[in-house]
């Protein structure tokens, strides 16, 4: 009794130790880069407006050729999202989920990549609940991934003529949050799509897994050092070398400790040094010595609209009569930068990622009718239903159950590739792929180099003429050489 209360005391003060270390190191390093006190000019403020009032103003188009629209949840709540189309079509629907700390408009430099299939295809790229213009959640757990395979339901049914032709088919590409939902969505609501994009996140799951594999053998090795420490000294040593890996990932994600941390702390972090920690992450995204980063641009596309903003209309509802407008709690983050970055962060506490997830009646019977209709006979277009196919048995737990591609920048800053890549094969199922971008980071959809490669991939298979390729790697390998092919299913 009292050794397991000691034991998880023990383990609850490290843990926050470990996050208030990280929260002092952060400051730090905001001060030495100088960020710290930097104050804006009144040249940035306007500029802000300006960057706001593009991409949040909701009479306008925020990019080229897009307009802002709303869906309505059944639990109420508004997910708000960008789209070139505002009707039915036969076209294929390609559905964007971004990541911490972006919003929709994080795809703003992807979508102007020309092999983006902009003309013939319905683009949505949507605004994770308490992101950007997107309506807060009083959690953020699996009643995200509830909400996110309504939306995507609702975007087949809205933008997919019910006569289009049986070929017209949805992909769903996710970059960060998006992408460790997004893994979530094609093991447990494979349905929802024909396939998966997944770009730079961890699949939890597997990445958990590896964990556990990695303490098993480093205890294992440690119990023969301690039965005879003498004799098998040198087990010291090779049991501290298993567990590298994985102290590795720990000092990797330290952030994620700094987001456990009370609300106090979370909530400075966001702020502190005008706002020196979303900037750091914007500076990341674009590399050393790029041309197209723009702070006030880059701040605007994180922080979602200003008060200003809120007060505007889109100039048709989605019903076709009244306009839409942001909800109340989009002004409220409008008001509270820390309130913003507090939602933000939920992900990282509430459980989005691993809690187990019990889905809605309602959900289960569109889930279901899904199912049904693309095991219809004469859907021979359609992805045959994917949950009664053998080849998609649930080999491993949290395996993926539809065509999975998996393109990943290799010099991540956050997740390693012993921890997050390596074995991530096994929970790939058949027409899967994982292609290593060498030189490239987190940021896949932003960095020019690595973003013309993801957009060359979607294009080879969102296009309307697209034809089945041998593999995915060898048409990135035409925009980005050195692109490597590690597994194919
Ligand atoms: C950031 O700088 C601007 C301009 O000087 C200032 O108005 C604002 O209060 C600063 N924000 C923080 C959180 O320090
Ligand atoms: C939004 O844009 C419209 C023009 O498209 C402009 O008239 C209006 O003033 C803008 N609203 C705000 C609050 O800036
Ligand atoms: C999210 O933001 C709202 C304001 O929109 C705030 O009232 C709420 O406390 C925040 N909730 C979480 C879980 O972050």
């Amino acid at each position: 009794m009292a050794s397991s209360f000691f034991r998880k005391a023990l383990k609850s003060v490290s843990f926050y130790a470990f996050g208030l270390f990280n929260w002092f190191l952060f400051l730090g390093l905001f001060v030495r880069s100088g960020t710290f006190f930097k104050k804006d000019s009144e040249q940035d403020k306007l500029q802000y407006a300006i960057a706001r009032d593009r991409f949040w103003n909701l009479s306008k188009a925020p990019f080229p050729g897009f307009r802002h629209f709303f869906y309505t949840l059944r639990n109420g709540l508004q997910l708000h999202y960008v789209s070139n189309r505002h009707g039915p079509s036969s076209d294929n629907l390609i559905v964007f989920l971004h990541g911490f700390p972006d919003s929709s408009m994080m795809w703003r430099h992807l979508m102007q990549e020309p092999a983006i299939p902009s003309n013939e295809a319905t683009i949505v790229c949507v605004d994770l609940p308490g992101y950007g213009g997107s309506d807060s959640f009083k959690k953020y757990d699996t009643e995200v991934l509830e909400a996110l395979a309504e939306f995507v339901i609702a975007m087949r049914e809205k933008y997919i003529s019910a006569d289009a032709p049986d070929s017209a088919r949805t992909f769903i590409v996710g970059h960060d949050w998006g992408c460790a939902l997004g893994f979530r969505l094609a093991s447990e609501a494979p349905c929802i799509a024909d396939r998966f994009t997944m770009t730079n996140a961890p699949h939890v799951e597997h990445a958990l897994a590896n964990k556990d594999r990695l303490l098993n053998s480093a205890s294992k090795i440690f119990k023969q050092f301690k039965h005879s420490p003498r004799r098998n000294f040198g087990c010291l040593s090779k049991s501290l070398n298993t567990l590298r890996p994985l102290l590795r990932q720990t000092l990797l994600m330290g952030y994620i400790f700094v987001f456990n941390l009370p609300p106090i702390f979370v909530k400075y972090m966001g702020v502190a040094g005008n706002y020196s920690f979303v900037r750091g992450a914007h500076r990341l995204a674009y590399g050393r010595g790029s041309t197209e980063y723009r702070v006030q641009e880059s701040m605007a596309a994180s922080f979602g609209p200003g008060p200003e903003e809120c007060k505007t209309s889109t100039l048709l509802g989605t019903d076709g009569k009244d306009a839409d407008t942001y909800g109340p709690s989009v002004l409220e983050r409008a008001k509270s930068p820390k309130q913003a970055f507090w939602n933000m962060t939920g992900y990282y506490r509430d459980g989005a990622a691993w809690r187990p997830w019990t889905k809605s009646l309602e959900l289960l019977a569109d889930l279901y009718s899904l199912e049904e209709a693309a095991s219809q006979p004469n859907s021979l277009g359609r992805r045959r239903s994917s949950v009664s196919n053998p080849l998609f048995a649930d080999l491993v737990k949290g395996s993926v159950k539809a065509p999975t591609y998996v393109i990943w920048g290799e010099q991540e800053q956050a997740c390693s590739r012993a921890m997050c890549l390596d074995g991530l094969g096994d929970y790939l199922g058949k027409d899967s792929e994982i292609t290593i971008l060498p030189r490239s980071g987190h940021w896949t959809p932003v960095a020019p180099e690595s973003r013309l490669a993801l957009a060359t991939a979607i294009g080879s298979y969102a296009a309307k003429d697209a034809t089945p390729m041998p593999t995915m790697t060898s048409e990135v390998q035409k925009v980005y050489p050195d692109a490597a092919l590690v597994v194919k299913k």
